[in-house]
């Protein structure tokens, strides 16, 4: 019951934003608009965020888990194929270090919302050929395929992309975060991710000349396909650039370096939920489970975008 009365009032506000939406000029596409949802429906998205970058970042580096680590603060399947990589000692403690903080990052909305802990986690599945599929989108298929732990140069694509996606998911609910210690909390998480993105961006922008072994392509190349996947999947469009860009896509149309990848103001570019969740689960679709969460997330918000079909 409370279940059906909660989807009547957010079909009102839909239908609200819509009215809203269609008296103003420029229309972000259907798919483009942002996502209704309460602070804590947000928050509960974004643990699966923070769930999947801890469990990648630790299990590669140390090889142990959230729970190993944190006992108690979560329960639920163990993510498939999670192994070692092959990392430098450099970047290895750079990578733990911020696994470590997504363990934090958990504690700490789980205390904000007086959620029941253990938190239940979604079914990752980190093995290499579900990033390798990545690839197949814009039809570049690698041989060998790629596999992401086989050394420094090919982890961090995987690792960038685990802070990139938590610093434009805060950054699109920001502006609605209910509440002052809600807020600070959402500053305070989002500001570390966006460093974490920066840090990570910056090791393979030092390595953009370098091969990515086994292939000829440079880091620099390899960047430039993975923000094209992203675009693709996401499809509300350029919201990735890769490392190397034209001047149009530099900062003050004055550089061709893009250590940061910023709009036309050098802002960071937002991602909604359903762009998230578009190109994790490489179906380029909210609603088809794939990728890293094959069984989907967990929390209202997802199931609500289940509910609605929005895709
Ligand atoms: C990396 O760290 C390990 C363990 O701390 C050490 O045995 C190894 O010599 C280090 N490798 C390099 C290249 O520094
Ligand atoms: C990839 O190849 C398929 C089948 O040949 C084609 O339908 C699709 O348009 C191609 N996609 C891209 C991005 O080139
Ligand atoms: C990569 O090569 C280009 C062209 O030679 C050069 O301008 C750039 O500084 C190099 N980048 C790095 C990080 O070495
Ligand atoms: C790969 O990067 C090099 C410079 O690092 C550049 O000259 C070349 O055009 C790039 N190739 C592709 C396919 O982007
Ligand atoms: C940079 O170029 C874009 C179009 O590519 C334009 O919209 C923007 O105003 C330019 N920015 C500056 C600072 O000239
Ligand atoms: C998205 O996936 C759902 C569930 O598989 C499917 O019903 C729907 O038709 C898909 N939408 C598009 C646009 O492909």
């Amino acid at each position: 019951m409370a279940t059906r009365s909660c989807l009547c009032v957010f079909l009102l506000l839909l239908a609200f934003q819509s009215t809203v939406l269609k008296a103003t000029t420029n229309l972000p596409s259907p798919l483009c608009r942002p996502v209704l949802a309460s602070t804590k429906e947000n928050f509960q998205f974004a643990l699966n965020l923070h769930i999947y970058k801890a469990e990648l970042f630790l299990r590669s580096t140390v090889g142990r888990g959230i729970n190993d680590i944190s006992p108690g603060l979560v329960e639920g399947p163990a993510p498939i194929g999670a192994t070692l990589a092959n990392l430098d000692n450099h970047t290895k403690k750079i990578v733990e270090e911020s696994g470590l903080a997504s363990i934090g990052h958990i504690r700490a909305i789980v205390d904000m919302l007086f959620l029941k802990s253990p938190v239940r986690v979604a079914q990752l599945d980190v093995r290499p050929e579900v990033y390798a599929k990545y690839f197949d989108v814009i039809n570049a298929t690698l041989k060998p395929p790629f596999n992401i732990y086989a050394n420094t140069n090919s982890f961090l694509f995987a690792a960038v992309y685990a802070s990139y996606f938590l610093k434009q998911f805060y950054a699109g609910i920001l502006p609605s975060i209910v509440g002052n210690p809600e807020r600070e909390l959402a500053v305070g998480i989002a500001l570390y991710e966006a460093a974490s993105y920066g840090v990570i961006r910056s090791l393979l922008n030092d390595r953009a000349n370098l091969t990515v072994p086994p292939y000829t392509s440079t880091v620099g190349n390899v960047t430039s396909l993975t923000a094209q996947i992203g675009n693709q999947l996401g499809r509300c469009g350029v919201k990735d650039e890769g490392l190397v860009v034209p001047l149009p896509l530099g900062a003050e149309n004055r550089t061709t370096s893009n250590v940061i990848a910023a709009d036309v103001n050098s802002l960071t570019y937002t991602r909604s939920a359903l762009e998230i969740l578009r190109i994790l689960f490489i179906s380029g679709n909210a609603t088809r489970p794939g990728g890293v969460f094959p069984r989907g997330f967990e929390g209202t918000l997802y199931h609500r975008i289940l509910a609605l079909k929005q895709n």
